[in-house]
């Protein structure tokens, strides 16, 4: 870590991208201590970090970015030097069903950070930072052609994207305001290993596995851009690491499938894997009720980090999706662990009008 910054916070640290950043930090950097700041929602799982959790350099604090107050004693207690702020809520449909949640977590969570950073660092900017990690929905929309750059007009259409795009809007304007030193990265959509299974790849390995339909939104012919989330946990350090300070990174994979060519390969590596019959996985596709407002394309043009940064995503597609197949295949219990409990009032919930 090429900066001076030793003591970071880490917000949702205990989620999926943020459980893969501390893991990739902490042992990378054992001279430095980080906080793992986590108020364990739904989403949230010490399990995800367990290997880590007891070294001397990680710390784990319990608490929720929309209390004041609580930010205040941390900050103090810990005198931290960087942030690398995850914490959000993260799934669209949720955002549909319940926005003030996103406006609360992802808005205001973020302004109390803000704040709470700035009241610590008076105007003492020097060996600080504030990274916010952010999404490559707050762009909208693409055609079929073009790519998402650093310079695409803000456009989001969901209540999470609206409220990540808010975020965004604030982490900017304390730079421009205040000369907070903040940068933004935008991401593409994460697979890998952890992955709460509300996200489309491990909720269809998990229905595929237990033999349940597989809700195919629309006609399928949606578009993402994918990314092995350890290649985006690399983007983070090097861009916490040497990142210019007020800039904005897209980070992508390079990787566009429609949905149904994905949920496809899924299908197939599924059924050799489990030993089943060619063909029988996608038996299990159904066509669904649409999402409301839902994006037909995204796609990041990565090549300004690769550029200034030197950095490329290190894992082929289909070499990640099968290891990625093989965690969920082999770590039954911490699948059954998340699924078992209030995973099944969601599910029926949100797939009432769909399965
Ligand atoms: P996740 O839902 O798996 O994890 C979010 C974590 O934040 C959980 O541990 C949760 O307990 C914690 N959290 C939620 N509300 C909190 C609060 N009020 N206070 C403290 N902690 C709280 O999310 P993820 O997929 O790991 O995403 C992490 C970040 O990356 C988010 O900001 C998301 O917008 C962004 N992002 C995600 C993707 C993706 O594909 N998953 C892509 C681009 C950007
Ligand atoms: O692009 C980055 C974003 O990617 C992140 O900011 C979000 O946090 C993350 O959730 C993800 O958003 P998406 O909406 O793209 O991901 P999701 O896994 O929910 O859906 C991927 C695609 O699959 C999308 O077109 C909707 C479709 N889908 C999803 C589910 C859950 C289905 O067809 N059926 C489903 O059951």
């Amino acid at each position: 870590m090429e900066r001076n910054i030793n003591t970071i916070l880490v917000t949702g640290g205990a989620g999926f991208i943020g459980s893969h950043v501390l893991r990739l930090l902490v042992n990378k950097y054992p001279k430095k201590q980080f906080v793992n700041l986590d108020t364990l929602t739904y989403a949230g799982n010490l399990e995800n970090i367990k290997d880590i959790a007891s070294l001397p350099n990680y710390h784990f604090e319990k608490a929720d970015i929309r209390d004041v107050a609580e930010l205040g004693k941390l900050f103090d207690k810990y005198q931290f030097d960087g942030v690398i702020h995850l914490a959000a809520e993260s799934h669209v449909d949720r955002s549909i069903e319940n926005p003030l949640a996103f406006v609360e977590t992802n808005v205001i969570g973020t302004v109390n950070l803000l704040n709470a950073a700035k009241n610590l660092w008076k105007d003492d900017f020097s060996n600080k930072l504030f990274y916010h990690i952010s999404t490559d929905e707050v762009y909208g929309s693409l055609g079929k052609t073009g790519l998402f750059t650093e310079e695409t007009a803000y456009d989001p259409h969901s209540p999470y994207s609206a409220s990540k795009a808010a975020s965004d809007h604030f982490v900017r304007s304390y730079f421009d305001t205040y000369d907070m030193p903040t940068i933004i990265s935008n991401c593409s959509n994460n697979y890998g290993p952890n992955q709460f299974p509300e996200k489309l790849i491990p909720l269809f390995i998990n229905n595929i596995k237990n033999n349940k339909s597989l809700p195919v939104y629309g006609d399928g012919q949606y578009t993402r851009d994918w990314l092995y989330v350890i290649d985006h946990a690399r983007a983070i350090d090097l861009i916490f690491s040497k990142g210019e300070l007020g800039e904005t990174y897209n980070i992508g994979g390079f990787n566009e499938y429609t949905n149904i060519d994905l949920i496809h390969l899924l299908c197939d590596l599924m059924d050799k894997k489990l030993g089943r019959e060619k063909g029988s996985s996608r038996k299990l596709i159904k066509f669904v009720k649409d999402r409301p407002g839902h994006d037909k394309r995204y796609a990041i043009d990565a090549q300004k980090i690769n550029k200034e940064l030197g950095w490329k995503p290190s894992v082929n597609f289909e070499q990640g999706l099968s290891e990625t197949l093989d965690w969920y295949l082999a770590n039954e219990t911490w699948l059954h662990n998340i699924t078992s409990g209030s995973y099944k009032d969601y599910y029926k919930e949100m797939y009432k009008e769909r399965t």
